[in-house]
């Protein structure tokens, strides 16, 4: 598929719901501390004012069921993560490890990342942007799916901010070539650099924990690929 029959689909959806039922644990955390850590995705938020202080903005798209995002978070106070998922059980499973572990610094919306990425994100905004190991939409007919696309690229260069980043880390070889070629064509992209010292990929950082999806990826032999951009 040529790129502008990629983006003659921007709207299709990077994801498909899964059907999960909440835990008891899980109830409980939607039942009593939703609201403590979820945004209104119809709303426009200052995010200071939500955060109770000024720093620096990262967000977290499709976070899974949120276990690296809480110890990211943990282990970096100074930073304010905004972590995005569309899979209610994932929300709750989040919203759990916040509040027993006492982490203030995150807030989440329930909703697709695009959307909030388009609409409720000023430009110039964030200081990095994390997609850890996005659905890879293996068969060549599903490539247009995947959340890494020329469309997606232009939104990301409008919402970082100069000298913020991009991290996405993927356990499937072909959409890591793939996103390091969208992500370097000029087509799509004007003002992100590969970071990588080599010319393509990086060494997992050591802020990045190993995800719940890149843990089964390592048990299954799969290698993983990190890349991070830089906007200039
Ligand atoms: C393969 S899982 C990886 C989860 C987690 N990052 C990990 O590594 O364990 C991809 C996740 O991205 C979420 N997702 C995909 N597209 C999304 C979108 N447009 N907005 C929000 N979440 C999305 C899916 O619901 C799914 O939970």
């Amino acid at each position: 598929m040529t790129t502008s029959e990629k983006e003659s689909h921007p709207r299709i959806k990077s994801y498909i719901l899964r059907q999960g039922r909440a835990t008891v644990g899980q109830q409980n955390a939607i039942d009593n501390v939703w609201d403590d850590y979820c945004l209104d995705p119809s709303k426009i938020y200052d995010y200071a004012q939500i955060f109770g202080r000024d720093a620096p903005l990262i967000m977290e798209i499709g976070f899974g069921n949120g276990s690296s995002l809480a110890e990211m978070a943990r282990n970096n106070p100074d930073l304010n993560y905004l972590g995005i998922e569309v899979h209610r059980p994932g929300v709750a499973r989040l919203l759990m490890l916040l509040e027993e572990q006492g982490i203030k610094n995150v807030r989440i919306y329930h909703h697709d990342a695009i959307q909030i990425l388009e609409t409720k994100i000023l430009d110039h905004f964030l200081a990095g942007v994390h997609l850890f190991f996005p659905d890879p939409w293996q068969k060549r007919r599903h490539h247009k799916r995947r959340i890494v696309r020329p469309s997606f690229v232009q939104i990301l260069n409008k919402k970082l901010k100069k000298g913020g980043y991009f991290h996405a880390a993927t356990d499937w070889e072909h959409y890591a070539k793939d996103m390091v070629s969208t992500l370097s064509s000029p087509n799509s992209n004007n003002g992100l650099v590969n970071t990588s010292v080599d010319g393509v990929y990086c060494p997992r950082p050591e802020y990045r924990p190993l995800t719940k999806f890149e843990n089964r990826g390592l048990r299954l032999g799969h290698g993983v690929w990190d890349l991070i951009f830089k906007k200039i």
